[in-house]
């Protein structure tokens, strides 16, 4: 593995480990924990874990089990343009999940997956408050409305073109 990915781990579980010691050690603090680290490193990292295992000093399965249980926790880091699916009622009557089956085909991971390259990530969301432009799919803090399973391609080609644009435009500042 890549020495700074290593590095920037490691720092990410220190700080976990001095966050968690913060808790107290029953059952009842398991979900405010995850909920923390969640909230502070945007997802659960099977090291995370094991760290929270031990502080309860409860099975790592237990913890997992749980974890997986709610819908709200990630398992892998968010790609650079996290793509979140609207599957609340409004937008899961007008194609919501063909929208979502079809950002995974194109990226080939799933609901909750990150690309190998880190570049997307995609995940299912509940209703978020703009049910007039059903169905809906959030690219970061985007938000595209009226979507449909035949724009999925159309979108990702465009953030790609976006990326290649401003990796053009940075090389060509670093070469003034
Ligand atoms: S159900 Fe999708 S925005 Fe409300």
């Amino acid at each position: 593995m890549d020495e700074t990915i290593l590095a920037e781990k490691e720092a990410m579980l220190e700080s976990i480990r001095s966050d968690v010691a913060d808790f107290g050690k029953e059952r009842r603090d398991l979900i405010p924990i995850l909920q923390m680290i969640q909230e502070r490193h945007a997802y659960l990292s099977p090291e995370a874990i094991k760290t929270v295992a031990e502080h309860l000093d409860i099975p790592t399965c237990e913890v997992f089990g749980v974890a997986t249980f709610y819908n709200q926790f990630r398992f892998h880091p968010p790609g650079r343009h996290p793509i979140k699916v609207c599957l609340g009622t409004a937008c899961h009557v007008r194609a919501g999940d063909i929208i979502l089956e079809n950002f995974e085909r194109k990226l080939g991971i799933r609901d909750g997956e990150t690309t190998s390259d880190k570049e997307f990530s995609i995940e299912r969301v509940a209703c978020v408050g703009c049910c007039a432009l059903a169905p809906v799919a959030l690219v970061g803090e985007t938000v595209h409305g009226k979507m449909a399973p035949s724009k999925v391609e159309g979108l990702l080609l465009r953030i790609q073109i976006e990326k290649e644009k401003a990796e053009r435009e940075r090389r060509e500042e670093e070469e003034k």
